[in-house]
């Protein structure tokens, strides 16, 4: 069982957020896209995910996008899914860990939906990434210290376009997911 109905290292939800569409962003390895399609089955909401959506269109991997337009290109395509993704109706949206590095990606998914950080360690997150080989920015000599600096530069900016805080660093996905619920149901139940 959950250690409580909402744990002690999930924030409360800012009032402000719009409560019709949730999304989730955070660090590779955070779990944006697991909680996220457990989450939309939950509130029979559709789930998007902005790199399968990104792979789709262009008809090739993350990996494959880094290799020929480099991520500068890829940021530019996923500045405009995160733009389309974020106007669909009753929608949760997992984001890519690098989505909230343009500004005016951050103001998008903050005006248009609930965002929820999806926090953890970066102990955490390097076990759970340490065996990945699709994620083109770990493939580096050094990934762990790779995305302990990824973390210090980023999560000033997941904090500031965030409504909520939810830590998955010990929570398993059922929890983290019913934390998650939580925060967006206090929104959908009483809205403005
Ligand atoms: C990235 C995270 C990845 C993917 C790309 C770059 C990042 O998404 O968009 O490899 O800059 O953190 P996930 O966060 O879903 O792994």
């Amino acid at each position: 069982a959950c250690a409580t109905v909402m744990s002690a290292v999930t924030t409360a939800v800012d009032a402000r957020a719009p409560p019709d569409r949730a999304f989730l962003v955070g660090m590779m390895g955070a779990g944006k896209s697991t909680l996220g399609r457990a989450l939309a089955a939950s509130l029979g909401w559709t789930f998007a995910d902005s790199d399968d959506e990104i792979a789709r269109r262009t008809g090739r991997s993350v990996a494959e996008l880094f290799d020929r337009v480099g991520e500068g290109g890829f940021r530019l395509l996923e500045t405009q899914i995160v733009d389309e993704l974020t106007q669909r109706p009753n929608v949760v949206v997992a984001t890519g860990g690098g989505a909230v590095l343009n500004p005016r990606s951050r103001a998008r998914l903050s005006e248009r939906g609930c965002v929820i950080y999806l926090h953890a360690d970066p102990d955490a997150l390097w076990r759970r990434t340490r065996d990945d080989t699709r994620r083109p920015l770990l493939q580096v000599a050094d990934p762990r210290q790779t995305l302990a600096a990824l973390y210090r530069m980023r999560d000033p900016l997941y904090r500031e376009c965030a409504h909520a805080l939810v830590d998955t660093t010990a929570q398993d996905v059922a929890c983290a997911t019913a934390d998650v619920l939580t925060v967006l149901l206090a929104r959908i139940d009483a809205p403005d």
